[in-house]
């Protein structure tokens, strides 16, 4: 333990004598550091952390390249590929051209969400399961979307995270809050308002939201949402 006093202290000597070479030793090993961190965070999410989906190792990615980067492929091809595959226990295609986007707002921090438009398989090919419901039986489950999130949420197991998510006309939204609300599960839905300029200027978006002091507070939906936690909105 001596010796080891000892060297600390004359290394610290020899480092403050030299600043020079203390400097770039300093350098050095930060960019070291940097570089290392850097390289280390894309491994990780690129190659390591595993796809948040069950049996991720089943999924491929199947992609064309063209001029040796990677492009997308036309729905033609896609449903050719499906057809003539026989490897794959599902395949589903997405295109972000169309898709919404928004801000998911909740908790402290809003996040900017791009949404995607996909095939009829995609939740499948994920290993989701898709529940479809239609009013005139044509489709699905026959009946309204909220009977079978009520029975999906009484299945579940009170320590399961569940989020609901819910879009659409604004008495199914307010039937889902409540829905969620009846099972303690939070939800976040996306309100429909009418955009005067998208800019929280004109206020024809506003929505009503119980504010902390148990009032009223009207936020715009433009500037805060259009996702929004459904426990906070006034509904009636
Ligand atoms: S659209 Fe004008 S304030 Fe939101």
């Amino acid at each position: 333990m001596q010796t080891l006093w000892q060297d600390l202290r004359y290394g610290a000597r020899m480092l403050v004598k030299k600043p020079g070479f203390t400097l770039t030793a300093v350098v050095t090993l930060a960019l070291g550091v940097g570089a290392t961190t850097a390289l280390f965070t894309v491994v990780n999410a690129v190659l390591l952390r595993p796809l948040p989906y069950p049996e991720a190792d089943r999924l491929v990615y199947v992609g064309q390249t063209y001029s040796g980067e990677l492009s997308g492929t036309g729905e033609p091809k896609f449903i050719f590929w499906r057809e003539q595959s026989q490897s794959f226990e599902a395949m589903a295609c997405y295109s972000s051209y169309g898709g919404a986007r928004g801000n998911l707002a909740g908790g402290d921090e809003a996040e900017y969400a791009q949404g995607l438009r996909v095939s009829e398989d995609f939740f499948r090919a994920l290993g989701v399961e898709l529940v479809l419901t239609t009013e005139d039986g044509s489709a699905g489950e026959h009946g309204r979307v909220i009977a079978p999130l009520d029975r999906r949420l009484a299945l579940r197991a009170p320590e399961a995270p569940v989020m609901v998510y819910a879009c659409g006309p604004e008495g199914m939204l307010a039937a889902a809050a409540r829905t969620a609300m009846k099972h303690g599960r939070p939800c976040q839905v996306s309100v429909e308002r009418i955009m005067g300029c998208g800019l929280g200027g004109c206020y024809s978006c506003v929505v009503p939201m119980r504010a902390e002091s148990g009032g009223v507070h009207h936020v715009r939906s433009c500037i805060s949402g259009p996702v929004l936690p459904a426990d906070e909105i006034l509904w009636d």
